[in-house]
């Protein structure tokens, strides 16, 4: 593992590994890593030669400052968990501006998907997503990209960033890595009380009961089972749920109105917003 904190110095050291025809794989995080952020450095260092794995908690994707300032930053852990891998940089730069060198916006137009779900509840955040993705695909120059599942609506938005800029990255989608008790790993994670972290299952439950109901109830009425299931605990307060196309979250009336279907949910626990989705077809 080899640590960067100045883009320039990662530039200079990719430019070497592209002299040298080695492949690179990148995976973005805000650090906190977790098993999830794990499987997609494993994901990255099967299919690539190298692996950048940048950790930075971008501040223009936050629309709320207290989420901001209660963002886990664990760095002196995740430097740990990474030091056992080989071919892998690490970018972590101190300062916002070693990311943001140019006030210029790389925000593009998203249609529906930059209307609804995290969308709408968290104006600006996708705005932010794409302004720092665009920099740091700019900086790593990748083969390939490596995102989760969860961010859903984030994997869509990635996938049209780089159709509008034409950039010669890979989009690869990895799997949600679940708790043995089915919870979707988020860094949030460690800011639920143990109470919370009990509750917090209920999330997968209510997406696994969905999925079971498929054909047999309409759209809405799954919708409805899996408000009211997530309801039957006090503390789960649902933003939303969503039944949707995968393509582009247009909700679906029906199950023949797409070809593949996504339910997408998210809740408040305490003071800890949790997202999750699960493919129904
Ligand atoms: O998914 C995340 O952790 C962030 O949105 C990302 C992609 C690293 C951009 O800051």
């Amino acid at each position: 593992m080899i640590f960067y904190k100045l883009s320039d110095d990662l530039r200079e050291e990719i430019k070497h590994l592209r002299a040298s025809g080695k492949r690179i794989g990148f995976v973005p995080t805000m650090g906190a890593l977790h098993q999830g952020h794990i499987s997609l450095i494993q994901a990255s260092a099967l299919a690539c030669d190298v692996t950048v794995c940048s950790i930075f908690v971008n501040p223009s994707q936050f629309n709320n400052a207290e989420d901001l300032k209660h963002y886990p930053r664990t760095l002196a852990n995740d430097l740990e968990l990474l030091a056992g891998f080989k071919n892998i940089l690490v970018y972590a730069p101190d300062e916002v501006n070693d990311v943001y060198k140019t006030d210029e916006n790389f925000a593009v137009e998203l249609g529906n998907i930059g209307l609804v779900m995290e969308a709408a509840f968290r104006p600006g955040h996708f705005n932010g997503v794409m302004n720092v993705v665009k920099r740091l695909f700019d900086i790593v120059t990748p083969d390939m990209a490596f995102f989760g599942q969860k961010d859903f609506q984030q994997c869509l938005v990635i996938k049209k960033l780089i159709n509008h800029y034409l950039l010669p990255v890979e989009l690869k989608i990895c799997p949600i890595a679940r708790e043995e008790d089915g919870l979707a790993m988020s860094s949030r994670n460690v800011r639920l009380s143990p109470a919370e972290r009990a509750i917090a299952p209920a999330i997968f439950k209510a997406l696994m009961h969905a999925k079971e109901q498929v054909n047999l109830l309409t759209p809405d009425e799954v919708k409805n089972r899996i408000l009211n299931e997530l309801k039957s605990y006090r503390q789960l307060v649902p933003e939303y749920v969503e039944i949707s196309e995968t393509e582009n979250l247009l909700p679906v009336e029906s199950w023949n109105d797409a070809r593949n279907i996504v339910a997408c949910i998210t809740v408040k626990l305490g003071a800890v917003r949790l997202i999750d989705n699960i493919i129904l077809k």
